[in-house]
């Protein structure tokens, strides 16, 4: 199968992109961002492809060609909430909301395999009724509420379309040190409880990959979801 991982540079999708070229099933990868995606010097990076945007918003037709046929698309692509107040607000809509409609309609526009299996990362608290403006970043979470229910009707406006949100918690990873500070300290909570929701980005990875290649389980994936798919998933490729 083809998959494209979008958004392939950032914290998910690098990690999406380092397993799914370990997937048999997975045949070719093209792996669309900002920038080149390295990879580990003895991954099987052969059926790997990068295709660089300028933009998440432009598809120029060269670039749509390279994503024709494809059988999925991972997409990861957003300004997350730490980031997002760096950003003027519209720009933020523009490249988490925007930007998921230009890119989602360039890959159906270039022709994908039907099932289409569409998978849009969110995040655990979103609400899915944008009248609900929860207290922290509420407009932030009503904008990425209204980009759930686009891609949601997605299906309807676009025939042969299956979606997939996920929405994990924190993702646990230790690419810094203080993101593997955070980690030590959430995997110890874990052992008890894990009342403040959070994933391994292994076990995330898995499991939107799985979802991917073998069909969306249900629409939306929670964080529990995420956590019990993705270690499934680890397990039966020996890694657990
Ligand atoms: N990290 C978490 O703890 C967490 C928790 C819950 C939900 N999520 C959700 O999971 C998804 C992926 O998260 P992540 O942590 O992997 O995010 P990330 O690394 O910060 O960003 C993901 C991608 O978005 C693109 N992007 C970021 N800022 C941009 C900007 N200003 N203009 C254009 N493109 C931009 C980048 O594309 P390039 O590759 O081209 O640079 C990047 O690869 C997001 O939807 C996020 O909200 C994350």
């Amino acid at each position: 199968m083809k998959l494209i991982v979008v958004g392939a540079t950032g914290l998910v999708g690098s990690e999406i992109i380092r397993q799914s070229l370990e997937i048999d099933d997975i045949t070719e990868v093209i792996a669309l961002a900002r920038k080149f995606v390295q990879v580990e010097k003895n991954s099987p990076s052969s059926k790997l492809t990068n295709v660089i945007v300028r933009d998440y918003a432009e598809y120029p037709e060269d670039v749509k060609a390279k994503l024709s046929g494809a059988d999925a698309c991972i997409w990861t692509v957003a300004i997350t909430p730490f980031r997002a107040s760096n950003f003027p607000f519209a720009e933020v809509k523009r490249v988490c909301q925007d930007c998921t409609l230009a890119g989602f309609k360039a890959i159906y526009e270039a022709g994908p395999k039907i099932p289409f299996r569409f998978v849009y990362f969110s995040a655990e608290g979103t609400p899915r009724d944008p009248s609900h403006r929860p207290m922290f970043m509420g407009d932030y979470q009503v904008m990425r509420s209204h980009t759930e229910n686009m891609v949601i009707g997605f299906p309807g406006q676009y025939p042969g379309t299956q979606i997939c949100i996920a929405q994990p918690g924190v993702v646990i990873n230790s690419t810094t040190w203080s993101r593997a500070t955070l980690a030590f300290l959430l995997r110890g909570v874990n052992l008890f409880t894990r009342k403040i929701p959070n994933v391994d980005r292994s076990e995330l990875s898995a499991a939107v990959l799985h979802q991917a290649v073998h069909g969306v389980e249900r629409e939306t994936l929670l964080n529990a979801d995420l956590v019990r798919l993705g270690q499934l998933a680890l397990k039966a490729r020996g890694y657990l």
